[in-house]
Parts: structure tokens; C-alpha cells; sequence
């Protein structure tokens, strides 16, 4: 579901001679590159443009039933890719334009981060970034930048990082802390949580988790790798047999909607649809994130489609 470099999928066609790929990625930059990896392995991957919510539609074009795969890998969130590259507008660290869009320009009418932080107002401004990046001092960094943008619009990823580190003393700048204790930039959580609202990143990962349900085999298997602990929530409950029909998200297409929650009204009546492959979330070993420092957070779930 999530070509992105094609790491996973290289190893994947290395290890399993006759398996083929359905590479599926929302990226067109990511699907070029899938494009020269099916020429270099004859035809065993099958690159798929488009969205976790458009995956069953591409695949049904392709006559391919539902029930008939025989396992499914999702990585979630965006890729080094993404982030290395300024002009996206992913990173804190490099100066671009304030965009954040893993499709690019494939939607034109789609907000880009620097809409959604020159448009929205300062109630909703804090809402996404309780929700989405678990920010206490969303009210704060939601005020400093209705503030800013009444002078010049934000348009830029350091403009975005200098206003809302401006609404903190200097001496706590990096005084955050990541999950290996080195420091963080105040900002972390802000470009978190606008990143997952432009690309609607919650909803599309229920979406996706629904999808590899209806299309794999029974005996089939799913895999999924997310990188924060809402991600993560949502796939355990998800894969415990929850109902999360009535996710209340704060999403780009449907604003207003409330309190970006995760409720589960029907919490008794859970559907038996997943037996866990581990008891226990796998994370990282220390080596694992001595090689790949921006793994160190990944936490990966697996089960079989009963
Ligand atoms: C963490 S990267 C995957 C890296 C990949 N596993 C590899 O080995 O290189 C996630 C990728 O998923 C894509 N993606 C994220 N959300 C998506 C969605 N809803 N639909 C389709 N692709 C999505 C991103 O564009 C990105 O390329």
C-alpha cells in the first residue's frame, strides 16, 4: 500500500521469487520509481497511482476480486523521500514552500499546509494540533499564528517554525524531548499535526486497514508499520475487532465537524476479523535505529485475516 522508494518492495521481490507487487502510492514521484523497478523485474510490479480510499476501485479495474490477495504491507506516513526534499514542504529543517501535500499536485483544489494555516481560524487552528499532534500549547502556537499572518501570509516551512518558536521562551526551543531523549524542536508537533490534516492521514489509514480487509485471502496476512502513537491506536483497536465507523476526525474535507476524537460507541460489539501474528507490538531494536535513526519510533502489528 505504501511504495514510497521501494525499499520494502525490493527485499519483498528478492526474497520471493514468484510473488508480484501491487505497488500502490499516492505520490507520483514514488510511482515513477516504481514504474523502472517493474521494468527491472519483468513485469512483477504492478505500480498503482492513487489513495488507500481509491485502492479497491484501481485494483477492481484490474479484475483482481476481493479475497484474492494474498498479503498486504503498510507503512504509514511519509517517506524520507518526502521529507529530504525542501520543495515539498515536509521538513522543519529546510526551508520551502509551506506544502505538505503527499499527492503533489495531482489535486490542484486540495488545501496545501500554507492554506490551512493562513485560512483557518484560531479555534480550529488549536483543534488540529490537540488532535493531530498531541500539542499542550496549541492554544499559544494557534494564537501567534493568526498573529503573524496578519502581517505577511506564511507561506514558507522556517517562517511556519520561527512564529511558533516565537510563542516560547528561547530557552526551551529544543528543550523537548524525542523518544531517545535527543532534543526536538518545539515545532515538531505543529508540522505533525499539519501534515496529517492536509493529507486527511487518520481517515485514509482507516480507510486502508477497511481495504486490506475485504481484499485478502482468508489466511492472508497484514502488516502494518506507524510512526506516532495516534497511528498506532488506531490500527491496535482496529485489528481488536472495534468498530471505529464512527471516527469523529477533523478532516480537510469535512471541517466543523466537532471534537477530533477516537470513540468507539459500539466497544461490546466487536467483529472477529484478525488473529495477531505476535502478542506484542514489535519495535526497533538498537541496532535497527543506530542504522535508521528515523525508524526509531516505527511500531509494527501483524495479524492474519481469519
Ligand atoms: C513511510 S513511506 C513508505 C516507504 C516504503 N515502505 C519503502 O520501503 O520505501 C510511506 C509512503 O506511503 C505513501 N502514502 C501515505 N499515505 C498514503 C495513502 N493514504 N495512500 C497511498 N499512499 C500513501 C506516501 O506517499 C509514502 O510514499
Amino acid at each position: 500500500m505504501t511504495f514510497g522508494g521501494g525499499g520494502h518492495t525490493k527485499a519483498i521481490l528478492n526474497l520471493v521469487p514468484e510473488v508480484t507487487v501491487l505497488a500502490l502510492d499516492r505520490d507520483p514521484t514514488a510511482i515513477s520509481l516504481a514504474q523502472q523497478l517493474a521494468k527491472e523485474y519483468c513485469g512483477r510490479v504492478k505500480p498503482l497511482l492513487g489513495k488507500f480510499s481509491d485502492l479497491e476501485a484501481l485494483l477492481s479495474n484490474m479484475d483482481i476480486k476481493p479475497g484474492s490477495v494474498d498479503a498486504v504491507l503498510l507503512d504509514a506516513g511519509c517517506s524520507s523521500m518526502q521529507m529530504d526534499e525542501a520543495e515539498r514542504g515536509f521538513s522543519l529543517s529546510k526551508d520551502g514552500p509551506l506544502d505538505m501535500r503527499m499527492d503533489g499536485e495531482r489535486y490542484p483544489d486540495m488545501p496545501c499546509a500554507a492554506d490551512v494555516v493562513n485560512t483557518l481560524d484560531q479555534q480550529a487552528l488549536a483543534s488540529i494540533l490537540t488532535a493531530y499532534g498531541e500539542e499542550r500549547q496549541a492554544r499559544k502556537i494557534a494564537s501567534a499564528i493568526v498573529e503573524a499572518r496578519r502581517v505577511n501570509p506564511i507561506t514558507r516551512t522556517q517562517q511556519l517554525a520561527s512564529v511558533v518558536a516565537g510563542s516560547f521562551p528561547p530557552a526551551v526551543l529544543y528543550a523537548r524531548k524525542d523518544r531517545l531523549q535527543r532534543s526536538a524542536h518545539v515545532a515538531t508537533k505543529t508540522f505533525q499535526a499539519l501534515r496529517i490534516f492536509v493529507n486527511d492521514e487518520l481517515n485514509e489509514l482507516h480507510t486502508g486497514l477497511r481495504a486490506a480487509r475485504s481484499l485478502l485471502a482468508p489466511g492472508g496476512r497484514l502488516c502494518v508499520i506507524t510512526f506516532h502513537s495516534l497511528e498506532d491506536r488506531l490500527v491496535k483497536r482496529y485489528l481488536q475487532g472495534e468498530d471505529l465507523s464512527n471516527l469523529d476526525h477533523f478532516s480537510p474535507r469535512k471541517q466543523g465537524n466537532g471534537k477530533p476524537k477516537l470513540v468507539d460507541e459500539n466497544r461490546d460489539r466487536r467483529d472477529v476479523y484478525w488473529l495477531p501474528l505476535q502478542r506484542k507490538v514489535i519495535t526497533p531494536e538498537r541496532y535497527d535505529v543506530n542504522e535508521n535513526p528515523r525508524g526509531r519510533s516505527a511500531k509494527l502489528r501483524a495479524a492474519l485475516r481469519c
